[in-house]
Formats: C-alpha cells, sequence, structure tokens
C-alpha cells in the first residue's frame, strides 16, 4: 500500500556547476512502499539528483520536504538521521575489511574493558549477522572473511545491510545498483530491493536496464538534459515509451 503523503519530495530543485546546469527544476517524490526508478541517458543528472536527496550535494535552488514539512539537508549525516541513505554506484566498501567490519565502518561498536572502550567485534559480528539474515535474507558462508572474497551479490548486500541496519532508515536511494553484476547477481540484487519494499521502505533505483526497472519498480522518472522528461507508472507504460522519453522523441502525457 502506497500512503498519499510522500516521505521525502524534491521541489523545483536546480544545481549549477559553475556554466554547467546539472538540474533544472526538478521534482522527486518517494512513498513508503514504493520503487521509483531514475532512468536517463549519461549526464542527465541522475547522480546529481540523488546526490541532492543524501545531502551529498547542495541544491541551487529548490527545496525539500519531509513529511509534508520543509526540511533543509546541510550534510549526509543530515540524510541519515532523518532516515534518508544511499548505496552507490562505487559499493564504498573496503575489500581487505570483514563483512561486520564494512557494515560499522566509521560507526564502530564499542565496550568498555578495565574502564577503556574497545571494539565490540562481537556484537558488530552478531549484528552484522542478523541485519543480512532478518532484513536480506542472505546467510553469508563465513562472517570472518574478507569481503573482496565474496560474490558482487554478496557484497551488494554487504552495501545494501550497512544502509539498512538503521532500524529508522525510510528511503533507500541506489545509484546502478546492478551494473557491475552478472545476470544471476543482478536477479539476487533485485530480490533484495522487493524485499526491503515489502517492509515498508521507499527505494530509488538509478538504473540503465529497462528491463530491470520494469521488474522492479512502480514508477519511472526519466530525466533528460537535466529536467524531468516525465514520470510514468510502470504498469501503465511500455518500454518503448521510456525509451522515448529517454531520447526526447516523446513527450509525457
Ligand atoms: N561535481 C561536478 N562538477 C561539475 N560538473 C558536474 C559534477 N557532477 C556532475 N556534473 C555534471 O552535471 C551533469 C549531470 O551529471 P550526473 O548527475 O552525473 O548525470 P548522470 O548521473 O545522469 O549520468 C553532467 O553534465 C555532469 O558533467
Ligand atoms: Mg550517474
Amino acid at each position: 500500500m502506497v500512503e498519499n503523503q510522500p516521505i521525502v519530495a524534491m521541489r523545483g530543485i536546480s544545481k549549477r556547476f559553475g556554466g554547467v546546469v546539472a538540474l533544472s527544476h526538478v521534482d522527486l517524490e518517494a512513498y513508503a512502499g514504493e520503487v521509483l526508478a531514475i532512468v536517463g541517458d549519461n549526464g542527465a543528472g541522475k547522480s546529481t539528483l540523488i546526490k541532492i536527496l543524501t545531502g551529498v550535494y547542495q541544491p541551487t535552488e529548490g527545496s525539500i520536504e519531509l513529511d509534508g514539512k520543509p526540511f533543509s539537508m546541510a550534510s549526509h549525516s543530515d540524510a541519515i538521521e532523518n532516515g534518508i541513505d544511499a548505496v552507490y554506484q562505487n559499493l564504498a566498501i573496503a575489500d581487505h575489511l570483514t563483512p561486520a567490519e564494512n557494515l560499522f565502518l566509521g560507526a564502530e561498536l564499542t565496550k568498555k574493558v578495565f574502564g577503556f572502550q574497545a571494539l565490540d567485534n562481537k556484537l558488530m559480528k552478531s549484528e552484522a549477522t542478523r541485519v543480512l539474515k532478518d532484513r536480506l535474507g542472505v546467510q553469508l558462508k563465513s562472517m570472518d572473511v574478507a569481503t573482496e572474497s565474496l560474490s558482487g551479490g554478496q557484497r551488494q548486500a554487504v552495501a545494501i545491510a550497512r544502509a539498512v541496519r538503521h532500524d529508522d532508515l525510510r528511503v533507500l536511494v541506489m545509484d546502478e545498483p546492478t551494473a557491475a553484476l552478472g545476470p544471476q547477481e543482478t536477479a539476487r540484487t533485485l530480490e533484495l530491493i522487493k524485499v526491503l519494499k515489502q517492509q515498508g521502505l521507499a527505494i530509488i533505483v538509478i538504473s540503465h536496464s529497462l528491463d530491470d526497472v520494469f521488474e522492479i519498480s512502480d514508477r519511472i522518472h526519466v530525466q533528460r538534459r537535466g529536467q524531468c522528461a516525465g514520470v510514468v507508472k510502470t504498469a501503465d507504460t511500455t518500454n518503448e515509451e521510456v525509451l522515448g522519453l529517454i531520447v526526447g522523441t516523446r513527450t509525457a502525457a
């Protein structure tokens, strides 16, 4: 069930980098329990849009609303504190660390040992195991391995688990989550997205694969040359129509 009020809404967002207009007056809304796909050619402004949504960039113009109220996001940690997080294209996973170390990278759990703060590796491992299993249905053969030894899909799960380990996460943004994956790993990642949607998250996925987009999304936001060329319901559109919006041979109804 999709609620009427979006969790988060971007209104009239523009972004300029010097003379480059990366975004021009773009609106976007994300709803609980919904997958919104963002598609568009290279340079269309997809990544910039979601970097603004996750507090990485500040918009030049426009505003963001959270639960219908104006919300100013000064930094990426502001976004995370307010339940918005992202899994990036270049996974930002430290290959030599274990899955648990990656999940808690920069936010390590500690315990007091003889009055000193020490890493609580046992707790981090059990928490990581729990998040992977309960939230994503993923069980690794061993948690005591370097993350680089895992398959692409498992590494993806670790990256996603890092975001969803925050129980108050409400909006998960993914920039090209299947770009570097083979067909089997892609299928697994799409399954993970469906599982998270069922848990009520709002999911925003940037993808170049219209097959993936049609399989998982409820709505499709088409970016073209910095502008939104249209937002269509996946069930009511076709591959051809979306391609037309991407290349500009069609305009939104
Ligand atoms: N940090 C930056 N500095 C300057 N220009 C940028 C920066 N990031 C993006 N751009 C430009 O903004 C436009 C949109 O880029 P981007 O959002 O990465 O597009 P997409 O993700 O759709 O490929 C492009 O013209 C790109 O070159
Ligand atoms: Mg991009």
